[in-house]
């Protein structure tokens, strides 16, 4: 488990998993009220709970989010509730109303489209991505005062990443995607009408970090990086027409 402070008050907790070859990334700010982005696998919470306290008290975690239902975006979601009695879960209207009010021992404070909630210095500002990722009650959260999104899976590189790179991780999330296409896994990133659509939403906030749950976080161009993303998706993943020989 390593620790890094990836931007200002931006914490990345990171796992690497070698018999998967994959890094599992949680995201901590340090604000009044302090926000857990990725809860972690349920039985990855020891070692994230180590991490945490390395920059705060975990009991004092006010804001547990995610991207959407899945063990490592929110497994852990009632071990933190029960270590940081303050603590609320935050997520989409879709989320919360279909999967994390029932699963979670607490009630989730949900958003829409754009609304915002502050925990002191921070600012973030919920956007849906409905299937980006994947998941029908994704979405993604973008702090607006350090610009930074918090984006999932996007941009899922495998192996033991540095913490941040400036270089383009376009080339490493490319070659992930294909292999995950020609594997088990296949599918993993589904491919809609809307999704030209939503990564260029996300492009448009001109992210100066993308926080990536799976591989390095990266630092620089974000709408760029989102637009080249966007681009090798359809490539890779988007509806091609047969030419016949
Ligand atoms: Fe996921
Ligand atoms: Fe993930």
């Amino acid at each position: 488990m390593e620790v890094t402070e990836i931007a200002p008050d931006l914490y990345r907790i990171s796992v690497f998993v070698p018999e998967i070859n994959l890094q599992f990334n949680h995201f901590l700010v340090r604000d009044d009220e302090p926000l857990l982005f990725h809860t972690g696998l349920r039985r990855m919470f020891p070692l994230v709970e180590e991490g945490v306290r390395k920059v705060i008290d975990p009991a004092k975690l006010r804001w547990i989010s995610f991207s959407h239902f899945e063990s490592d975006e929110c497994g852990a979601l009632n071990q933190w509730l029960d270590r940081a009695p303050e603590a609320e879960p935050v997520c989409g209207l879709v989320g919360a109303l279909v999967s994390v009010n029932d699963f979670s021992n607490k009630p989730a404070f949900y958003m829409g489209p754009g609304e915002t909630f502050s925990t002191g210095r921070y600012r973030f500002r919920f956007i849906p991505t409905p299937h980006v990722p994947h998941g029908w009650d994704a979405g993604v959260l973008f702090e607006e005062n350090g610009r930074t999104l918090l984006c999932s899976d996007l941009f899922h590189q495998w192996g033991d990443r540095e913490p941040i790179t400036h270089a383009s991780i376009i080339d490493r999330a490319h070659e992930t995607l294909m292999q995950m296409e020609s594997g088990p896994f296949a599918n993993y990133v589904p491919y809609t009408h809307r999704t030209g659509q939503i990564l260029e939403g996300l492009a448009q906030l001109e992210p100066a970090t993308l926080a990536t749950m799976h591989g390095s976080s990266y630092v620089g161009d974000g709408a760029r990086a989102l637009r080249e993303l966007s681009g090798v998706m359809q490539e890779v993943l988007g509806p091609h027409v047969a030419v016949a020989a």
